[in-house]
């Protein structure tokens, strides 16, 4: 499968998609090199049975099951992955927008293995030498005086517990969240989640209100312009909190930059007047930077873009690149003393597993010595953000490019003046699935949900290798240029 529908894999008609992706993908002319030294017929042989076995014994995530065609990796380095047939692609994806050191971080790995080798795993009561590390190298990281960090195992249940802690120590219930937001897979995770991927999973039995976000390129609330959006967004979001009762209202969760829905991010004041709102209520601010986080933006955590801190952030896939699955909750020192008697009531068996807390040391480690999160900055301000501009100026399917850092969303559309999408909210289309097997034919692996393709290299991919996925884009615009009316 292509790395992009897993994560945004809605239902049957995405399965469908990824089908489609895949098989145009493999049966159009490979333009990029394929790299026979690298992949032995063996390798591709081995592929094979693995794929077989797949298909027999395998329960895919988000997927209609029977139609569904997945992509086999055999190799993965850098930022480059190798197919079921040795092709090698341009993982432009960061596969979940979470590999931003890239694939096989030596420096990583090696971590990993020392960690095997002195002690793979540990209950979550014990002390253990590389928990305790990366719980000061993040607290470190995270502004303000989020100084504790509670270990999860990903993205959903740091939601989980973040939402869980604001409701414990609020002594409220609701929680607000964004549409066009996503939280995670898990119950209320799903819940909180702004997508069409709550639909079939939602019993709103969990005091979840959604509201509407602050998407300039289809405001919901007619602005022309930044400040317009912000001003009426935040108004908006008073109107919530008084009609749902600020005295009920326990957290609001939001992603710092909206990631699958869009790579939107907030319009200048906005998240400043969410922090001030939310403090005024007494309401816990919950920022979601599972994908916005750790270097993506080009800075540290995406807050630092803005001068705000929140009461708890939530983190993920990036803490380390997802070499070994880990997540958490930055706890803020008013939140922690609600629990400094009082019995914390939850926990996972491997909270703060080592092997992924070995995993994260080793990866902000090397992230510092290399300079990664400067280099996400300059790939988006140098490279990135530009060529997707001057693309925006000669495709006519381009509706708009937004972005930071190592983080951008290229919108399609068939009609600029009406803004109408080359696939609709929440499905796919026979055009976006041109466009994406255009990328997969040029040697790239795309990020691709709904209407958009989404730039998301590694942090660390080398400039001729990021050009090389922007010329491939480049080309595959001007297929989605053929269905502009
Ligand atoms: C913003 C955001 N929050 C939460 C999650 C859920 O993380 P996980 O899949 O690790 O549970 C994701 C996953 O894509 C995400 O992008």
């Amino acid at each position: 499968m292509t790395t992009t529908e897993e994560d945004l894999n809605l239902d049957a008609q995405a399965s469908a998609k990824a089908g489609a992706v895949t098989a145009a993908g493999a049966s159009a002319p490979a333009e990029a090199k394929p790299e026979p030294t690298t992949i032995s017929e063996e390798q591709i042989r081995a592929g094979q049975r693995a794929h077989d076995l797949d298909r027999e014994h395998v329960f895919h995530s988000w997927q209609a099951q029977g139609p569904f065609a997945p992509m086999t990796v055999l190799a993965a380095e850098g930022p480059y992955v190798w197919d079921g047939e040795g092709r090698k692609l341009l993982d432009m994806s960061s596969q979940l927008v979470n590999t931003n050191i890239g694939h096989q971080h030596p420096k990583v790995v090696a971590a990993i293995q020392d960690q095997a080798a002195r002690l793979c795993t540990i209950a979550p009561q014990h002390v253990n030498d590389a928990r305790s590390e990366a719980a000061r190298l993040i607290a470190e990281i995270t502004p303000g005086d989020l100084n504790h960090v509670f270990f999860t195992n990903g993205g959903a249940d740091a939601n989980e517990h973040a939402i869980r802690m604001a409701r414990l120590h609020t002594g409220r219930s609701k929680v607000l969240s964004a549409y066009r937001s996503y939280h995670g897979g898990t119950q209320l995770a799903v819940n909180v989640t702004g997508d069409p991927r709550r639909f079939p999973n939602d019993y709103s039995a969990e005091g979840v209100v959604h509201f509407l976000p602050a998407y300039q390129y289809r405001s919901y609330f007619g602005a022309t312009t930044e400040a317009e959006e912000a001003q009426r967004a935040l108004r908006h979001l008073e109107d919530m909190i008084q009609l749902e009762g600020p005295g009920n209202i326990a957290a609001l969760i939001l992603e710092t930059v909206p990631g699958t829905a869009g790579i939107y991010g907030p319009p200048a004041g906005y998240l400043e007047g969410v922090r001030e709102l939310t403090s005024r209520y007494g309401i816990i601010y919950i920022a979601d930077e599972v994908m916005a986080g750790f270097g993506r933006t080009g800075r540290w955590l995406a807050v630092d873009h803005w001068d705000v801190t929140p009461d708890l952030i939530t983190f993920a896939k990036g803490v380390n690149s997802g070499y070994v699955p880990l997540g958490g909750v930055a706890i803020s020192d008013e939140i922690f003393d609600t629990f400094r008697e009082r019995a914390y009531p939850g926990g996972l068996t491997y909270s703060g597993h080592p092997l992924a807390c070995a995993a994260a040391v080793a990866t902000i480690t090397a992230m510092r010595e290399e300079g990664m999160v400067e280099n996400a900055d300059r790939l988006g301000r140098e490279i990135i953000g530009p060529t997707l501009r001057e693309f925006a100026q000669r495709h006519p399917s381009v509706g708009d490019v937004r972005g930071m850092g190592c983080f951008w969303a290229v919108e399609l559309v068939k009609n600029r003046e009406t803004r109408e999408p080359l696939a609709a909210y929440g499905g796919s289309s026979p055009e976006m699935n041109q466009v994406i097997a255009a990328l997969k034919s040029g040697g790239v692996l795309p990020f691709a949900n709904f209407n958009r393709i989404h730039v998301v290299p590694p942090l660390n991919t080398p400039d001729a290798d990021v050009r090389f996925g922007l010329e491939v884009l480049d080309r595959a615009l001007d297929v989605a240029d053929g269905f502009v009316s």
